[in-house]
């Protein structure tokens, strides 16, 4: 499963950057809004720091002008993947540019039957908010398992990015699952490394080297 980091914090994403675990970052216009800078000078300072996607959101709701706003966001860097709302303005903004091989990721979903659109449309991913979808007494994970089904039954090449992560159970879950990537805040991400078990062997067994008298440098 692809790790993606959901910030536009720059510094978060060099610090998660240099463990080689993250393979692309997501934001959205109130992640851009967070962090108080321009959004097309975040999202160029992103693409120099990862090599994998990095979602970029357009803010109309007509198609014709997401498709202007999706050309300036195209030209700041290669691996900038245009993210559009799940609409139907935004599945044929969504249809047009994969036609014209730009990558799109579709966000805001919260059914199967809109992924099977955004599949449809050619999406490059598939973005169902887990964690809004529990929040509203929907069952996240299992809206994850119906587009694994629905993907896997007709063979689309449409990547299920699980988002709206909120703990790592959602991850854990969606890897059983078989989602192909999730994007998560930076918080969740680091709490992945963490274990009280892993601290307390550590702990342990340093405390025994120390008993050695021995130095390994
Ligand atoms: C995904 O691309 C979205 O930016 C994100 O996961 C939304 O998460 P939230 O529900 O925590 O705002």
């Amino acid at each position: 499963m692809k790790f993606f980091v959901d910030t536009a914090d720059t510094a978060e994403i060099r610090e998660l950057a240099a463990t080689g675990l993250l393979d692309g970052v997501t934001t959205n216009p109130s992640l851009i809004a967070r962090s108080g800078r321009k959004f097309i000078e975040v999202v160029e300072e992103i693409c120099g720091i990862v090599e994998g996607p990095v979602s970029a959101e357009v803010v109309a709701l007509d198609h014709e002008t997401m498709m202007k706003e999706a050309a300036i966001l195209r030209k700041i860097a290669d691996n900038v993947c245009i993210k559009v709302p799940l609409t139907i303005d935004g599945l044929k903004t969504c249809k047009a540019l994969s036609d014209d091989g730009c990558m799109v990721n579709v966000t805001l979903c919260f059914s199967a039957n809109q992924a099977l659109l955004a599949a449809k449309a050619g999406a490059s991913f598939i973005s169902p908010f887990v964690g809004r979808h529990d929040d509203n007494g929907f069952d996240g994970m299992k809206l994850i398992e119906d587009i694994r089904l629905i993907y896997d039954n007709y063979a689309f090449d449409t990547e299920i990015l699980v988002a709206s992560v909120r703990h790592p159970i959602h991850v854990l879950e969606s890897a059983k699952i078989g989602a192909d990537v999730m994007t998560a805040p930076p918080a969740v991400i680091k709490a992945l490394f963490n274990h009280v078990l892993t601290d307390k062997g550590i702990a342990g067994f340093l405390a025994d080297w120390e008993k050695t008298g021995q130095s390994l440098l």
